[in-house]
Protein backbone atom coordinates (compact mmCIF):
# COMPACT_ATOMS: atom_id res chain seq x y z
CA UNK A 1 0.00 0.00 0.00
CA UNK A 2 1.72 3.35 -1.37
CA UNK A 3 2.17 5.95 1.56
CA UNK A 4 -0.45 8.58 1.14
CA UNK A 5 0.25 12.57 0.83
CA UNK A 6 -2.68 15.39 0.85
CA UNK A 7 -3.10 18.62 -0.47
CA UNK A 8 -5.78 21.12 0.32
CA UNK A 9 -6.55 23.98 -2.76
CA UNK A 10 -8.08 27.10 -2.06
CA UNK A 11 -9.11 29.65 -4.21
CA UNK A 12 -8.65 32.09 -1.58
CA UNK A 13 -5.45 31.55 -0.75
CA UNK A 14 -3.48 33.16 -3.64
CA UNK A 15 0.21 33.66 -3.64
CA UNK A 16 0.43 35.92 -6.85
CA UNK A 17 0.62 36.33 -10.51
CA UNK A 18 2.05 33.69 -12.20
CA UNK A 19 4.35 35.58 -14.24
CA UNK A 20 5.48 35.18 -17.83
CA UNK A 21 9.17 36.56 -16.88
CA UNK A 22 9.66 33.30 -14.41
CA UNK A 23 9.74 31.43 -17.88
CA UNK A 24 13.14 33.20 -18.71
CA UNK A 25 16.27 31.88 -20.08
CA UNK A 26 19.52 33.05 -20.66
CA UNK A 27 21.68 33.25 -24.31
CA UNK A 28 25.48 33.69 -23.28
CA UNK A 29 28.34 34.60 -25.87
CA UNK A 30 29.72 31.18 -24.57
CA UNK A 31 30.50 27.79 -25.88
CA UNK A 32 27.73 27.02 -28.49
CA UNK A 33 25.03 29.06 -27.29
CA UNK A 34 24.97 31.59 -29.87
CA UNK A 35 27.37 30.17 -32.13
CA UNK A 36 25.86 26.81 -33.85
CA UNK A 37 23.11 27.34 -31.27
CA UNK A 38 20.73 29.99 -31.81
CA UNK A 39 23.00 31.28 -34.85
CA UNK A 40 24.44 28.63 -37.80
CA UNK A 41 24.42 30.73 -41.24
CA UNK A 42 24.81 27.43 -43.17
CA UNK A 43 22.07 25.30 -41.83
CA UNK A 44 19.20 24.55 -43.58
CA UNK A 45 16.54 25.90 -41.81
CA UNK A 46 18.68 29.57 -41.35
CA UNK A 47 17.00 32.78 -42.77
CA UNK A 48 18.58 35.19 -43.60
CA UNK A 49 20.39 36.94 -40.35
CA UNK A 50 21.80 33.55 -40.29
CA UNK A 51 19.59 32.71 -37.31
CA UNK A 52 18.27 28.52 -36.96
CA UNK A 53 14.12 28.27 -37.36
CA UNK A 54 14.47 24.88 -35.90
CA UNK A 55 15.92 26.48 -32.60
CA UNK A 56 13.34 29.29 -32.71
CA UNK A 57 10.10 26.62 -33.09
CA UNK A 58 11.44 24.41 -30.10
CA UNK A 59 12.72 27.89 -28.15
CA UNK A 60 8.50 28.74 -28.67
CA UNK A 61 7.14 25.40 -27.63
CA UNK A 62 9.46 26.04 -24.51
CA UNK A 63 7.37 29.23 -23.85
CA UNK A 64 10.28 31.04 -22.73
CA UNK A 65 9.31 34.00 -22.15
CA UNK A 66 12.65 36.72 -21.26
CA UNK A 67 16.16 35.89 -22.80
CA UNK A 68 19.17 37.15 -20.51
CA UNK A 69 21.94 38.56 -23.04
CA UNK A 70 25.07 38.80 -23.45
CA UNK A 71 26.18 36.35 -20.22
CA UNK A 72 27.38 35.93 -18.13
CA UNK A 73 30.82 35.98 -17.08
CA UNK A 74 31.61 36.61 -20.67
CA UNK A 75 29.51 40.47 -20.27
CA UNK A 76 32.39 41.24 -17.60
CA UNK A 77 34.72 41.50 -20.58
CA UNK A 78 32.63 42.21 -23.21
CA UNK A 79 32.76 45.50 -25.53
CA UNK A 80 28.97 45.92 -27.26
CA UNK A 81 30.50 47.87 -29.21
CA UNK A 82 32.52 45.37 -31.30
CA UNK A 83 29.41 44.15 -32.18
CA UNK A 84 27.83 46.31 -34.09
CA UNK A 85 27.84 47.37 -37.88
CA UNK A 86 29.09 45.90 -41.17
CA UNK A 87 29.84 42.39 -39.69
CA UNK A 88 32.88 41.94 -41.85
CA UNK A 89 34.93 44.75 -40.07
CA UNK A 90 34.10 43.42 -36.93
CA UNK A 91 37.10 42.80 -34.81
CA UNK A 92 37.60 39.51 -33.04
CA UNK A 93 38.45 39.25 -29.44
CA UNK A 94 39.82 37.55 -26.73
CA UNK A 95 36.93 36.45 -24.73
CA UNK A 96 38.75 35.85 -21.49
CA UNK A 97 35.70 34.29 -19.03
CA UNK A 98 35.86 31.25 -21.15
CA UNK A 99 38.77 31.33 -22.98
CA UNK A 100 37.79 31.32 -26.52
CA UNK A 101 37.84 33.85 -29.60
CA UNK A 102 34.41 35.74 -30.50
CA UNK A 103 34.43 36.73 -33.74
CA UNK A 104 31.40 39.30 -32.88
CA UNK A 105 28.96 38.14 -35.82
CA UNK A 106 26.19 38.13 -33.62
CA UNK A 107 25.68 41.39 -31.15
CA UNK A 108 22.71 43.88 -30.08
CA UNK A 109 21.00 44.05 -33.68
CA UNK A 110 21.21 40.49 -33.94
CA UNK A 111 20.11 39.46 -30.71
CA UNK A 112 17.42 41.98 -30.68
CA UNK A 113 15.97 40.37 -34.51
CA UNK A 114 16.23 37.29 -32.84
CA UNK A 115 13.68 37.78 -30.37
CA UNK A 116 11.35 39.38 -32.30
CA UNK A 117 11.46 36.42 -33.97
CA UNK A 118 11.43 34.26 -30.92
CA UNK A 119 8.44 36.28 -29.50
CA UNK A 120 10.86 36.76 -26.55
CA UNK A 121 11.81 40.19 -24.13
CA UNK A 122 15.21 40.73 -23.91
CA UNK A 123 16.89 41.45 -20.83
CA UNK A 124 20.60 42.85 -21.30
CA UNK A 125 23.26 42.96 -19.20
CA UNK A 126 25.53 45.88 -18.94
CA UNK A 127 29.40 45.22 -18.41
CA UNK A 128 30.16 46.42 -14.71
CA UNK A 129 33.64 44.42 -14.75
CA UNK A 130 35.87 46.41 -17.27
CA UNK A 131 34.03 48.95 -18.06
CA UNK A 132 31.22 51.49 -16.18
CA UNK A 133 28.81 54.21 -16.31
CA UNK A 134 29.51 55.70 -19.65
CA UNK A 135 29.55 52.20 -21.47
CA UNK A 136 26.41 51.41 -20.07
CA UNK A 137 25.03 54.43 -21.18
CA UNK A 138 26.06 54.37 -24.84
CA UNK A 139 25.04 50.94 -24.88
CA UNK A 140 21.78 52.03 -23.66
CA UNK A 141 21.50 55.34 -26.12
CA UNK A 142 21.98 52.72 -28.82
CA UNK A 143 19.01 50.79 -28.02
CA UNK A 144 16.31 52.82 -26.22
CA UNK A 145 16.86 56.31 -27.57
CA UNK A 146 14.76 57.80 -30.53
CA UNK A 147 17.82 59.66 -32.70
CA UNK A 148 19.13 62.61 -32.95
CA UNK A 149 22.68 61.73 -31.06
CA UNK A 150 25.91 59.76 -32.34
CA UNK A 151 24.85 55.91 -30.27
CA UNK A 152 20.75 56.45 -31.76
CA UNK A 153 21.87 57.46 -35.25
CA UNK A 154 24.54 54.90 -35.48
CA UNK A 155 21.57 52.81 -34.65
CA UNK A 156 19.43 53.97 -37.42
CA UNK A 157 22.08 53.74 -40.01
CA UNK A 158 21.91 49.99 -39.17
CA UNK A 159 18.62 49.56 -40.17
CA UNK A 160 16.90 49.84 -36.93
CA UNK A 161 15.10 52.65 -37.37
CA UNK A 162 13.37 52.48 -34.02
CA UNK A 163 14.32 52.22 -30.49
CA UNK A 164 14.27 48.99 -29.13
CA UNK A 165 13.01 50.14 -25.67
CA UNK A 166 14.88 47.61 -23.60
CA UNK A 167 12.87 47.60 -20.01
CA UNK A 168 15.12 45.40 -18.07
CA UNK A 169 18.71 45.61 -17.47
CA UNK A 170 21.49 43.67 -14.90
CA UNK A 171 23.78 45.67 -13.67
CA UNK A 172 26.61 43.78 -14.35
CA UNK A 173 27.14 39.51 -13.49
CA UNK A 174 28.38 38.13 -10.37
CA UNK A 175 30.18 40.75 -9.40
CA UNK A 176 30.79 39.21 -5.64
CA UNK A 177 32.92 36.12 -7.17
CA UNK A 178 36.73 36.12 -7.22
CA UNK A 179 36.60 34.05 -11.12
CA UNK A 180 35.07 37.28 -12.26
CA UNK A 181 37.12 39.91 -14.55
CA UNK A 182 36.74 42.76 -12.40
CA UNK A 183 35.53 41.44 -9.81
CA UNK A 184 34.50 44.10 -6.60
CA UNK A 185 33.71 44.41 -2.84
CA UNK A 186 30.30 44.53 -1.90
CA UNK A 187 31.16 48.25 -1.44
CA UNK A 188 33.24 49.02 -4.09
CA UNK A 189 30.32 46.96 -6.22
CA UNK A 190 27.33 49.48 -4.84
CA UNK A 191 29.23 52.50 -5.65
CA UNK A 192 29.04 51.73 -9.64
CA UNK A 193 25.88 49.57 -9.82
CA UNK A 194 24.05 53.16 -8.07
CA UNK A 195 25.92 55.34 -10.07
CA UNK A 196 25.36 53.60 -13.15
CA UNK A 197 21.59 53.08 -12.18
CA UNK A 198 21.19 56.91 -11.60
CA UNK A 199 22.49 57.49 -14.86
CA UNK A 200 20.74 55.17 -16.88
CA UNK A 201 17.85 56.87 -15.21
CA UNK A 202 18.19 59.72 -16.55
CA UNK A 203 18.12 58.61 -20.02
CA UNK A 204 14.83 56.39 -19.13
CA UNK A 205 12.85 56.68 -16.15
CA UNK A 206 11.19 53.37 -17.32
CA UNK A 207 13.68 50.99 -16.86
CA UNK A 208 13.87 48.15 -14.43
CA UNK A 209 17.07 47.52 -12.73
CA UNK A 210 18.72 44.51 -11.39
CA UNK A 211 21.55 44.51 -8.82
CA UNK A 212 24.16 41.25 -8.60
CA UNK A 213 23.27 39.70 -5.28
CA UNK A 214 25.44 36.66 -4.89
CA UNK A 215 26.43 33.80 -7.47
CA UNK A 216 24.92 31.19 -4.91
CA UNK A 217 24.22 30.92 -1.52
CA UNK A 218 27.27 29.02 -0.39
CA UNK A 219 29.27 32.24 -0.89
CA UNK A 220 31.23 33.28 1.89
CA UNK A 221 29.57 36.90 1.62
CA UNK A 222 26.39 35.76 1.19
CA UNK A 223 23.95 37.34 3.35
CA UNK A 224 26.25 40.48 3.88
CA UNK A 225 26.83 41.12 0.11
CA UNK A 226 22.81 41.76 -0.36
CA UNK A 227 22.60 43.88 2.50
CA UNK A 228 25.90 45.69 1.71
CA UNK A 229 24.77 46.55 -2.26
CA UNK A 230 20.85 47.55 -1.00
CA UNK A 231 21.49 49.61 1.40
CA UNK A 232 23.48 52.01 -1.07
CA UNK A 233 21.12 50.95 -4.23
CA UNK A 234 17.52 50.56 -2.71
CA UNK A 235 16.23 53.47 -4.20
CA UNK A 236 18.03 52.90 -7.31
CA UNK A 237 17.09 49.64 -8.90
CA UNK A 238 14.15 47.21 -8.41
CA UNK A 239 15.46 43.94 -8.35
CA UNK A 240 18.53 41.63 -6.58
CA UNK A 241 19.36 38.71 -8.27
CA UNK A 242 20.06 35.06 -7.02
CA UNK A 243 21.84 32.59 -8.88
CA UNK A 244 21.78 28.80 -8.07
CA UNK A 245 23.53 25.16 -9.84
CA UNK A 246 22.49 22.16 -8.58
CA UNK A 247 24.03 18.55 -9.11
CA UNK A 248 23.73 15.08 -7.70
CA UNK A 249 27.15 15.01 -5.96
CA UNK A 250 28.82 11.64 -4.46
CA UNK A 251 25.93 9.96 -5.78
CA UNK A 252 23.57 11.12 -3.30
CA UNK A 253 20.17 11.23 -4.80
CA UNK A 254 18.33 11.63 -2.29
CA UNK A 255 19.80 14.94 -1.69
CA UNK A 256 19.86 16.17 -4.98
CA UNK A 257 16.41 15.68 -5.65
CA UNK A 258 15.57 17.82 -2.69
CA UNK A 259 17.55 20.50 -4.07
CA UNK A 260 14.41 22.62 -3.96
CA UNK A 261 14.90 23.18 -0.38
CA UNK A 262 17.89 25.07 -0.59
CA UNK A 263 15.99 27.31 -3.07
CA UNK A 264 13.55 28.08 -1.05
CA UNK A 265 15.86 28.83 1.89
CA UNK A 266 17.70 30.53 -0.87
CA UNK A 267 14.65 33.08 -1.43
CA UNK A 268 13.49 33.23 2.09
CA UNK A 269 17.00 34.17 2.49
CA UNK A 270 17.36 36.94 -0.13
CA UNK A 271 13.67 38.23 0.90
CA UNK A 272 14.58 38.42 4.48
CA UNK A 273 17.48 40.98 3.95
CA UNK A 274 16.14 42.64 1.22
CA UNK A 275 13.46 43.64 3.94
CA UNK A 276 15.62 44.40 6.80
CA UNK A 277 17.34 47.07 4.32
CA UNK A 278 13.79 48.30 3.83
CA UNK A 279 12.77 48.51 7.33
CA UNK A 280 16.25 50.23 8.04
CA UNK A 281 15.80 52.68 5.32
CA UNK A 282 12.24 53.54 6.07
CA UNK A 283 11.95 52.18 2.27
CA UNK A 284 8.10 52.65 0.73
CA UNK A 285 9.22 49.64 -2.21
CA UNK A 286 9.62 46.12 -1.68
CA UNK A 287 12.54 44.93 -3.64
CA UNK A 288 12.18 41.58 -5.63
CA UNK A 289 13.83 38.51 -6.88
CA UNK A 290 15.63 38.18 -10.31
CA UNK A 291 16.21 34.45 -10.10
CA UNK A 292 18.40 35.08 -13.25
CA UNK A 293 20.31 32.11 -13.05
CA UNK A 294 19.21 28.68 -12.11
CA UNK A 295 19.51 25.17 -13.53
CA UNK A 296 21.40 21.75 -13.22
CA UNK A 297 24.62 22.13 -13.59
CA UNK A 298 27.76 19.07 -13.34
CA UNK A 299 30.29 21.42 -12.95
CA UNK A 300 32.80 18.74 -12.17
CA UNK A 301 32.46 17.00 -15.26
CA UNK A 302 35.06 17.56 -17.99
CA UNK A 303 31.97 19.45 -20.55
CA UNK A 304 32.68 22.30 -17.87
CA UNK A 305 36.83 22.06 -18.40
CA UNK A 306 37.88 25.41 -20.39
CA UNK A 307 40.53 25.80 -23.16
CA UNK A 308 44.23 26.28 -21.72
CA UNK A 309 47.06 28.38 -23.34
CA UNK A 310 47.32 29.27 -26.89
CA UNK A 311 44.36 27.77 -28.04
CA UNK A 312 41.35 30.47 -28.22
CA UNK A 313 38.87 28.18 -30.02
CA UNK A 314 36.11 29.95 -31.29
CA UNK A 315 32.29 28.12 -30.09
CA UNK A 316 34.07 25.10 -28.23
CA UNK A 317 32.29 22.65 -26.90
CA UNK A 318 31.73 23.54 -23.62
CA UNK A 319 29.02 22.84 -20.51
CA UNK A 320 27.55 20.52 -23.25
CA UNK A 321 25.58 18.83 -19.67
CA UNK A 322 23.43 15.82 -20.99
CA UNK A 323 20.41 15.49 -18.94
CA UNK A 324 18.89 12.90 -17.25
CA UNK A 325 15.11 12.06 -16.16
CA UNK A 326 16.36 12.76 -11.85
CA UNK A 327 17.75 16.22 -13.54
CA UNK A 328 14.36 16.50 -15.43
CA UNK A 329 12.21 15.83 -12.49
CA UNK A 330 14.68 18.86 -10.19
CA UNK A 331 14.47 21.35 -13.06
CA UNK A 332 10.65 20.86 -12.40
CA UNK A 333 10.81 21.12 -8.85
CA UNK A 334 13.17 23.69 -8.79
CA UNK A 335 10.02 26.01 -11.19
CA UNK A 336 8.02 24.83 -8.20
CA UNK A 337 9.75 26.35 -5.98
CA UNK A 338 9.90 29.78 -7.95
CA UNK A 339 6.00 29.40 -8.91
CA UNK A 340 5.62 29.20 -5.13
CA UNK A 341 7.14 32.54 -4.51
CA UNK A 342 6.06 34.55 -7.28
CA UNK A 343 5.27 36.78 -4.80
CA UNK A 344 9.05 37.79 -4.47
CA UNK A 345 10.27 36.18 -7.39
CA UNK A 346 9.33 38.53 -10.41
CA UNK A 347 11.67 37.23 -13.42
CA UNK A 348 13.87 33.94 -13.46
CA UNK A 349 16.17 32.55 -16.14
CA UNK A 350 16.94 28.86 -16.74
CA UNK A 351 20.54 29.12 -17.53
CA UNK A 352 20.94 28.29 -20.19
CA UNK A 353 18.96 27.73 -23.55
CA UNK A 354 20.80 25.96 -25.96
CA UNK A 355 23.78 23.46 -25.86
CA UNK A 356 25.44 25.03 -22.73
CA UNK A 357 23.41 23.54 -19.51
CA UNK A 358 20.54 23.57 -21.71
CA UNK A 359 16.97 21.90 -22.80
CA UNK A 360 17.64 22.06 -26.23
CA UNK A 361 20.79 21.01 -28.19
CA UNK A 362 21.96 21.22 -31.58
CA UNK A 363 24.25 20.04 -33.60
CA UNK A 364 26.57 22.33 -35.86
CA UNK A 365 24.46 22.05 -39.33
CA UNK A 366 22.36 19.31 -38.45
CA UNK A 367 20.01 18.02 -35.97
CA UNK A 368 18.13 19.60 -32.91
CA UNK A 369 17.08 17.98 -30.43
CA UNK A 370 14.80 18.08 -26.48
CA UNK A 371 17.21 17.39 -23.10
CA UNK A 372 14.84 15.38 -20.68
CA UNK A 373 14.78 18.90 -18.62
CA UNK A 374 12.50 19.92 -22.22
CA UNK A 375 9.46 18.55 -20.79
CA UNK A 376 8.97 19.86 -16.96
CA UNK A 377 9.82 23.60 -18.45
CA UNK A 378 7.27 23.57 -21.27
CA UNK A 379 4.80 21.85 -19.57
CA UNK A 380 4.61 24.69 -16.59
CA UNK A 381 5.15 27.36 -18.76
CA UNK A 382 2.40 25.88 -21.14
CA UNK A 383 0.10 25.18 -18.07
CA UNK A 384 0.68 27.73 -15.31
CA UNK A 385 -1.94 30.16 -15.51
CA UNK A 386 -3.43 33.23 -13.67
CA UNK A 387 -2.70 32.72 -9.83
CA UNK A 388 -0.44 30.87 -8.07
CA UNK A 389 -2.63 28.77 -4.68
CA UNK A 390 -1.24 28.40 -1.55
CA UNK A 391 -0.86 24.58 -1.16
CA UNK A 392 -1.79 22.86 1.88
CA UNK A 393 0.82 20.41 2.00
CA UNK A 394 0.95 17.22 4.54
CA UNK A 395 3.25 13.57 3.14
CA UNK A 396 5.58 11.67 4.35
CA UNK A 397 9.24 12.48 5.06
CA UNK A 398 12.21 10.95 4.01
CA UNK A 399 15.75 11.89 5.54
CA UNK A 400 18.64 13.05 2.93
CA UNK A 401 22.12 13.92 3.96
CA UNK A 402 22.20 17.12 2.94
CA UNK A 403 18.64 18.79 4.20
CA UNK A 404 17.77 16.09 6.97
CA UNK A 405 14.03 15.41 6.60
CA UNK A 406 12.10 16.29 3.77
CA UNK A 407 8.74 15.66 2.41
CA UNK A 408 8.72 13.33 -0.46
CA UNK A 409 5.61 15.17 -1.86
CA UNK A 410 6.77 18.93 -3.40
CA UNK A 411 3.57 20.85 -5.48
CA UNK A 412 1.95 23.56 -6.33
CA UNK A 413 -0.77 24.72 -8.19
CA UNK A 414 -1.96 27.54 -10.17
CA UNK A 415 -5.85 28.73 -11.00
CA UNK A 416 -7.06 30.92 -13.59
CA UNK A 417 -10.29 32.64 -12.82
CA UNK A 418 -11.04 33.68 -16.12
CA UNK A 419 -10.89 30.65 -17.97
CA UNK A 420 -11.71 28.22 -14.87
CA UNK A 421 -8.42 25.77 -15.68
CA UNK A 422 -6.19 24.17 -12.69
CA UNK A 423 -3.18 23.21 -12.65
CA UNK A 424 -1.16 21.31 -10.33
CA UNK A 425 2.63 20.43 -10.67
CA UNK A 426 3.99 17.62 -8.03
CA UNK A 427 7.21 16.09 -7.97
CA UNK A 428 7.32 12.80 -5.83
CA UNK A 429 11.65 13.22 -4.53
CA UNK A 430 11.26 9.61 -2.85
CA UNK A 431 13.66 7.50 -5.07
CA UNK A 432 12.00 4.18 -3.72
CA UNK A 433 8.34 4.60 -2.71
CA UNK A 434 5.34 5.47 -4.62
CA UNK A 435 3.08 8.49 -3.21
CA UNK A 436 -0.51 8.05 -3.06
CA UNK A 437 -1.53 12.17 -3.63
CA UNK A 438 -4.96 12.69 -2.62
CA UNK A 439 -5.73 16.73 -3.78
CA UNK A 440 -9.16 18.13 -1.69
CA UNK A 441 -10.72 20.72 -4.40
CA UNK A 442 -14.08 21.60 -2.97
CA UNK A 443 -13.57 25.05 -2.37
CA UNK A 444 -13.03 25.43 -6.06
CA UNK A 445 -16.50 24.35 -6.29
CA UNK A 446 -18.44 21.14 -7.77
CA UNK A 447 -17.95 20.92 -11.55
CA UNK A 448 -14.42 20.73 -12.23
CA UNK A 449 -13.05 18.27 -14.37
CA UNK A 450 -9.96 16.12 -14.77
CA UNK A 451 -8.77 17.09 -18.21
CA UNK A 452 -4.94 15.11 -18.38
CA UNK A 453 -2.72 14.00 -15.91
CA UNK A 454 0.72 13.84 -17.44
CA UNK A 455 4.33 12.35 -15.37
CA UNK A 456 7.74 12.05 -16.28
CA UNK A 457 9.43 9.15 -14.71
CA UNK A 458 11.28 5.97 -16.10
CA UNK A 459 12.56 3.00 -14.62
CA UNK A 460 15.95 3.75 -15.26
CA UNK A 461 16.61 7.43 -13.97
CA UNK A 462 19.60 7.80 -15.62
CA UNK A 463 17.54 7.53 -19.00
CA UNK A 464 19.72 10.86 -21.25
CA UNK A 465 18.01 12.28 -24.72
CA UNK A 466 20.13 11.90 -27.77
CA UNK A 467 20.31 13.30 -31.12
CA UNK A 468 19.31 10.02 -32.68
CA UNK A 469 17.02 8.85 -29.41
CA UNK A 470 15.14 11.97 -27.49
CA UNK A 471 11.67 10.49 -27.33
CA UNK A 472 11.72 7.24 -25.72
CA UNK A 473 11.05 8.51 -22.93
CA UNK A 474 7.98 11.74 -22.71
CA UNK A 475 5.40 12.91 -20.22
CA UNK A 476 3.25 9.92 -19.92
CA UNK A 477 -0.66 10.07 -19.28
CA UNK A 478 -0.92 8.95 -15.51
CA UNK A 479 -3.82 6.82 -15.61
CA UNK A 480 -4.60 6.69 -12.00
CA UNK A 481 -5.52 9.92 -12.14
CA UNK A 482 -9.08 9.88 -10.75
CA UNK A 483 -11.48 13.18 -9.58
CA UNK A 484 -14.53 11.80 -7.56
CA UNK A 485 -16.78 13.49 -4.59
CA UNK A 486 -14.20 16.58 -4.74
CA UNK A 487 -11.19 14.86 -4.30
CA UNK A 488 -8.32 14.08 -7.08
CA UNK A 489 -6.53 11.06 -6.60
CA UNK A 490 -3.47 10.45 -8.31
CA UNK A 491 -0.26 7.85 -7.79
CA UNK A 492 3.08 9.22 -8.16
CA UNK A 493 5.91 7.08 -9.05
CA UNK A 494 9.23 7.59 -7.29
CA UNK A 495 11.25 10.40 -8.64
CA UNK A 496 8.83 11.34 -10.83
CA UNK A 497 7.66 14.83 -12.19
CA UNK A 498 3.76 15.23 -12.67
CA UNK A 499 1.09 17.58 -14.23
CA UNK A 500 -2.34 17.56 -13.74
CA UNK A 501 -5.32 20.05 -15.12
CA UNK A 502 -8.33 20.38 -14.26
CA UNK A 503 -10.91 22.38 -16.05
CA UNK A 504 -13.98 24.40 -13.83
O1 LIG B 1 25.81 29.96 -16.83
C1 LIG B 1 27.18 29.71 -16.79
C2 LIG B 1 27.92 30.70 -15.90
O2 LIG B 1 27.54 30.49 -14.57
C3 LIG B 1 27.67 32.17 -16.14
O3 LIG B 1 28.44 32.71 -17.14
C4 LIG B 1 28.01 32.77 -14.80
O4 LIG B 1 27.30 33.95 -14.55
C5 LIG B 1 27.73 31.67 -13.81
O5 LIG B 1 28.77 31.49 -12.92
Amino acid sequence: MPASAHLTLDPAFVVGPVRRRTFGSFVEHLGRCVYTGIHDPGHPTADADGFRQDVIDLVKELGVGTVRYPGGNFVSGYRWEDGIGPVEQRPRRLDLAWHSTDPNTVGVDEFMRWCAKADIEPMMAVNLGTRGVQEALDLLEYTNVVGGTHFADLRRSHGQEEPYRIRMWCLGNEMDGPWQIGHKTAEEYARLAKETANAMRMVDPDLELVVCGSSSSSMPTFGSWEATVLAETYENIDYVSAHAYYQEKDGDLASFLASAVDMDRFIESVVATADHVRAVGRHEKRINISFDEWNVWYQDRVASDIAKGDDWPVAPRLLEDRYNVADAVVVGSLLISLLRHTDRVHSASLAQLVNVIAPIMTEPGGRVWKQTTFHPFSLTAKHAQGEVLQVALSSPTHSTARFGEVTSLDAVATRDAETGAVSLFAVNRSTTEPLELQVSLAALGGNLELVEALTYANDDHTWSATADDSESVLPEPNGSARLADGVLSVTLPPISWSCVRLQG
